[in-house]
């Protein structure tokens, strides 16, 4: 295969990389909560119930924000349920996952892990089946001074100061037909203003993130943000977007071109919100929240692991525990280049989910944690992406692909930051390796700090309980930097991080 040529120049940023783009996701559903984070009898467990061998791992992969409760649980839940004295919670059905919800684990002790994590809460509000009323006790009794009942009833209950919470969602995916409360943009847009405009007047300097698309490929896709946003424009920050991807019908190489779709989506909500400020003639931009991301067998979940029983409602089920494979961690390690490479319009975003769930982390009840094969470009990519992302232009052969056409096979985006930079670059091509030259022009000075390829003969080749470190990381030997021009052999296959310094 022909070489590639990467260019970029630190005079040319996108924007600033807002640290909440590392975000992740913590719902309770399967065993993300319970049996994930929260397992009072494991040997690590701290005097809360939390594991510390998972909190070490949330610590290694850097994540920044986490969103809470849900997800499409939040929709039926109550949050008063998961405060006050733990033996007099209620015990729930949650219809989102057809689950029982014990509510041992709710606002304070979210708080309590997120202290511990170093993480930023994010909370989403029940704009399913509850209302603007329901929405400003949470606030009053999540953030507000001591002096109101709830803000008392919360000091009464362990936190006199408050969880101080600034980024809220106004629901969840309520374009969805499985949602509990889905509705049209209208009256979705009504009701999200009003709470907006509420939730406001209790604390003005909160981070709202309004609903948009639960994907691009949703049949109301663009006309639901535009008619949302016409709703709320003045009173949020941001417009969600979700987006899942998996294989179909086998057709690998779609997949690998996934972040195509994410760039597209994101430019077009972008382009969506900007039409909206046109037609008010705003001087304010919406920015993209893009809370919920990742590879997801959805396809199993819905033929294989939904449960449906009547009298079928365990407690924490093994429910969207996917292995991630290598071929997975190059279309994740892509995807955190599609975000980064609209650092202008995404500044914020979560990994949908951090243990257990779709997720970069794995638990065995009593036993070990481990890291699959998605945790490494995510922690790499968190810790090397300091600073602004670069405009790139990408010169490369291309992969064709059923559902996106010719794809360049290589994609790239370069970050520029404090007294460093990196490059982060995957080959989509499955047989062949390419030989990459990038040139950054303002980095003729820099040197190679590090190096990591994930790359493996066996593209299904994955960490388990039995064999948690079969799939790692390497050092990259191939890359060299001579005057100014950094050359790098991708394999097939394959994501590749380059740390410089400056
Ligand atoms: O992350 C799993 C689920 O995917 C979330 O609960 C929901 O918001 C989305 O459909």
């Amino acid at each position: 295969m022909p070489d590639a040529r990467i260019t970029a120049s630190t005079a040319a940023p996108v924007g600033a990389i807002d640290r909440r783009l590392f975000g992740s996701f913590v719902e309770h559903l399967g065993r993300c909560v319970y049996d994930g984070i929260h397992e009072p009898g494991h040997p690590t467990a701290d005097e809360q119930g939390f594991r510390q061998d998972v909190l070490d791992l949330v610590r290694e992969l850097g994540v920044t924000t986490v969103r809470y409760p849900g997800g499409n649980f939040v929709s039926g839940y109550r949050w008063e349920d998961g405060v006050g004295p733990k033996e007099q919670r209620p015990v729930r059905r949650d219809l989102a996952w057809h689950s029982t919800e014990t509510n041992q684990v709710g606002l304070h002790e979210f708080a309590h892990w997120n202290a511990q994590a170093g993480t930023e809460p994010m909370l989403a509000i029940n704009l399913g089946t509850r209302d603007e009323l329901a929405a400003l006790d949470l606030l009053e009794y999540t953030n507000l001074p001591v002096g109101s009942t709830l803000s008392d009833q919360r000091a009464a209950n362990g936190s006199v100061d408050g969880f101080g919470v600034r980024m809220w969602c106004l629901g969840n995916e309520m374009d969805g037909p499985w949602q509990l409360g889905h509705r049209s943009a209208e009256d979705y847009g009504k009701i999200a203003g009003r709470t907006a405009k509420a939730l406001r007047q209790l604390q003005p300097d909160l981070d709202l993130v309004v609903c948009g698309s639960s994907g691009r490929g949703m049949p109301t896709f663009g006309a639901w943000e535009r008619v949302v946003l016409e709703h709320t424009y003045d009173d949020v920050d941001f417009i969600s977007a979700h987006a899942y991807y998996e294989p179909h019908d086998g057709d690998v190489d779609s997949f690998l071109a996934s972040s195509v779709d994410m760039d597209r989506f994101i430019e077009a909500v972008a382009a969506t919100a900007d039409a909206v400020k046109a037609e008010r003639r705003s001087d304010k931009t919406i920015f993209i929240s893009f809370d919920e991301w990742n590879v997801w067998y959805q396809k199993r979940y819905n033929e294989v692991e939904k449960i449906t029983g009547q009298d079928d409602w365990p407690i924490a089920p093994r429910l969207l525990e996917d292995v991630y494979t290598v071929t997975d961690a190059v279309v994740f390690g892509s995807l955190l280049i599609s975000l980064l490479k609209h650092a202008d319009r995404v500044k914020a975003a979560s990994l949908a989910q951090l243990v257990n769930v779709i997720a970069p982390i794995m638990t065995e009840p009593g036993g070990a944690a481990w890291r699959q094969t998605t945790f490494f470009p995510f922690a790499i990519t968190a810790r090397l992406a300091q600073g602004e992302a670069l405009s790139v232009g990408v010169d490369a052969p291309v992969i064709t692909t059923k559902l996106f056409g010719d794809v360049p096979a290589v994609d790239a985006v370069v970050t520029r930051g404090g007294d460093g930079a990196a490059v982060f670059l995957v080959n989509r091509h499955r047989g062949d390796a390419v030989t990459v030259r990038v040139e950054v022009a303002g980095l003729e000075d820099a040197r190679i700090a590090e190096t990591h390829t994930i790359a493996d003969p066996d593209p299904d080749a994955a960490n388990t309980l039995q064999d948690p470190q079969r799939v790692a990381p390497s050092a990259n030997d191939t890359a060299s930097l001579e005057h100014g021009v950094l050359t790098v052999v991708l394999p097939p296959l394959s994501w590749t991080a380059v740390g410089l310094t400056v």
